[in-house]
C-alpha cells in the first residue's frame, strides 16, 4: 500500500479525490491536512471531516493555513465550488473534529514517525507544506515524494492568462515547495484539462456510493455547470483526482524533468515557468534550482475510467 497525507481545500474536485483515496484499499490515508483556497479553512476542515464520515472511515484531519504567506488573499471562487465548497447542496454537520495540531505540525510529526515512507499529495494552495519546511527543513529528507496538483506549463492559466488557481493563491509558498529539494511531481493543467469526467460516469459513481454518492453527484452538477460555461465541455476536469491517478497509474502520464520556478510578484504572479533539464540558457539561475518532474501529457480517458472503476 501507498501511505499518503492528503493536503486539500475541498472543493468539489477535492471531494472526488477524497472519495477516491478513501475507496482505494491500496492507499493508506495517514491523515488529511486542510487549507483555505476554494473555501475558508474552517469550511475546508468541516468538508474533509464530513466526507470521511460519509465514507465510513476515521482519518485524522489537521487544520492549516487560513491565508497566503504574504500576498493579499484572493476572493473565494464561489462561482466554481459554491459558498460551502460543495456546490451549495444541503450538507449535514460533521460529527467528528479536527485533531489538536496544526497541519504543518502534523506533517512534521507524521514524517518523523515514518521517515522515508510518506507521499504528500497536495491539491490546494501550498501554505501548509511551506510552513512545515519552515518549522523543520529536515522534512525534505523524510518525505518519499510530493505530488502537487497545480501549475501549468503549456496550457495557460485558469485564474489569469498564465496562472493556475492553487499556485496563484500562494505563489510564495509554491516557489518554496517546488524548490525545497524533495522529489516533486507537478500534475498541472497541462494534464488535468485533458481529463473530463462525464455526466454518465458521475451518474454511475453516484449510484454506487450511497450518501457519499449523493454529495459527489449533486455537487458535481454545480461544478459541471461552471465547466459548461467556462470551457464549453460536457463534464468537469477532475483536477485533484489526477494527482491521485499519478500515484496509482503513472504509466498513463508522460513527464518531463526540469527546473520550475514560480513568478511571485507582478502581472504574471502565479505563473509556473519550466526549463527542461537539457536546455541551456545564458541566465545561470535557471540551472540552479532542483530538478522536478512535470506531467506534460495524460491518457485522460483511461484516467476517467480508472476514477469510475475505483468509485
Ligand atoms: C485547482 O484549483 C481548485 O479550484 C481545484 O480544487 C484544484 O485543486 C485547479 O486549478
Ligand atoms: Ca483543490
Amino acid at each position: 500500500t501507498t501511505p499518503i497525507i492528503f493536503d486539500t481545500d475541498p472543493g468539489v474536485d477535492d471531494a472526488q479525490a477524497i472519495a477516491l483515496i478513501l475507496a482505494d484499499p491500496a492507499i493508506e490515508v495517514v491523515g488529511m491536512t486542510t487549507t483555505y483556497g476554494n473555501v475558508p479553512v474552517e469550511t475546508a476542515t468541516s468538508n474533509a471531516l464530513l466526507l470521511t464520515e460519509l465514507a465510513g472511515q476515521t482519518v485524522p484531519v489537521a487544520q492549516g493555513a487560513a491565508r497566503p504567506l504574504s500576498k493579499t488573499p484572493n476572493p473565494f471562487p464561489t462561482f466554481v465550488h459554491g459558498v460551502n465548497g460543495l456546490g451549495d447542496i444541503d450538507l449535514p454537520s460533521p460529527k467528528t473534529q479536527a485533531v489538536d495540531q496544526t497541519a504543518a505540525q502534523f506533517l512534521v510529526e507524521k514524517t518523523k514517525e515514518r521517515p522515508g515512507e510518506l507521499t504528500l499529495v497536495a491539491v490546494g494552495p501550498l501554505g501548509n507544506l511551506a510552513t512545515a519546511l519552515q518549522i523543520d527543513p529536515n522534512i525534505v529528507d523524510r518525505v518519499k515524494q510530493v505530488v502537487i496538483m497545480g501549475g501549468s506549463v503549456k496550457q495557460g492559466g485558469n485564474v489569469t492568462p498564465v496562472a493556475e488557481a492553487n499556485i496563484y493563491s500562494d505563489p510564495h509558498a509554491a516557489q518554496r515547495v517546488f524548490n525545497a529539494g524533495w522529489p516533486v511531481v507537478m500534475v498541472g493543467l497541462d494534464v488535468t484539462h485533458k481529463t473530463h469526467l462525464s455526466p454518465d460516469r458521475m451518474a454511475r459513481i453516484q449510484a454506487a456510493q450511497g450518501e457519499l454518492g449523493r454529495v459527489l453527484g449533486e455537487s458535481y452538477g454545480f461544478y459541471a455547470d461552471f465547466y459548461r460555461k467556462a470551457l464549453g465541455i460536457d463534464g468537469c476536469c477532475p483536477h485533484d483526482s489526477c494527482a491521485v491517478a499519478w500515484l496509482k497509474k503513472p504509466e498513463l502520464f508522460k513527464t518531463v524533468r526540469g527546473h520550475l520556478n514560480v513568478v511571485t510578484e507582478g502581472l504574471a504572479q502565479g505563473q509556473t515557468v519550466f526549463a527542461p533539464e537539457e536546455a541551456t540558457f545564458a541566465e545561470p539561475r535557471w540551472s540552479q534550482t532542483p530538478l522536478i518532474d512535470v506531467c506534460m501529457d495524460i491518457d485522460g480517458d483511461a484516467v476517467s475510467q480508472w476514477i469510475e472503476d475505483t468509485l
